[in-house]
């Protein structure tokens, strides 16, 4: 316990406190440097073999609504959000030595980058679907830690995947290569009151061994 940054009432707290905000305050203004820390936690996050295979694209203002004719029932709340932040993610030919090479240890360079073309080669047999599938994974990883974050700077979101990814990476073509999206994040001022946890109950969640 003496290792802890936050007591355990402030982490209950906060858990309680990200929440999806299915309605936002359209005057609230999201101040830059939040937004910016909001990100930077995804940009932080853990993925496997360290593939970083993200792409946060930043949406305010009038450009988020040129996405609603490809949302299902999450207009409103995209239109009224302070910003939206559409989680891209890479081809899996793009995440290659030349990329992983970039920011891997050079004392790991060589294993990762062969694990990771074993990994798609062989474990995923080099089929697109188990490969996005893997790849959309690591994305979620970085969208839980964007949401934690801004709700300790009580920052409210909605992740959103209520849309046609096709539809949106046709609007978005010109600033992802290519237009693949794992979801969107919605981010602002609720105008709605913290909605209470809905989940099942600890003994159905966690097996204790
Ligand atoms: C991958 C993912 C996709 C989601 N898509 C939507 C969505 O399209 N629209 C929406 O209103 N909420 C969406 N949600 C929010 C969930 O409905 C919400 O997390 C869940 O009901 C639990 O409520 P809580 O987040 O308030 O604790 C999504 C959540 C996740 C993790």
């Amino acid at each position: 316990m003496d290792r802890a940054f936050l007591s355990l009432d402030t982490v209950h707290t906060l858990l309680h406190r990200r929440f999806s905000a299915k309605k936002f305050d359209s005057k609230y203004h999201l101040p830059k440097e939040l937004l910016e820390t909001i990100l930077e936690a995804g940009r932080l996050a853990p993925s496997s073999y360290n593939t970083q295979p993200w792409e946060f694209l930043v949406l305010r203002g009038a450009r988020k609504n040129q996405l609603l004719p490809h949302v299902y029932y999450n207009d409103q709340m995209i239109h009224d959000a302070s910003a939206l932040v559409v989680v891209g993610y890479m081809h899996s030919s793009a995440i290659n030595a030349g990329y992983l090479s970039g920011f891997c240890k050079p004392e790991y360079r060589d294993r990762v980058v062969n694990g990771v073309a074993s990994l798609f080669k062989d474990r995923l047999q080099g089929d697109g679907v188990l490969i996005d599938a893997y790849l959309k994974e690591q994305c979620y990883i970085a969208v839980g830690q964007m949401c934690l974050s801004a709700a300790l700077l009580g920052v409210d979101t909605c992740i959103i995947g209520g849309f046609d990814p096709v539809g949106v990476g046709k609007v978005l073509r010109a600033h992802c290569n290519p237009p693949k999206i794992a979801c969107l994040i919605a981010m602002g001022k609720s105008a709605m009151q913290i909605t209470r946890k809905a989940r099942k109950s600890k003994e159905s969640a966690i097996k204790w061994l």
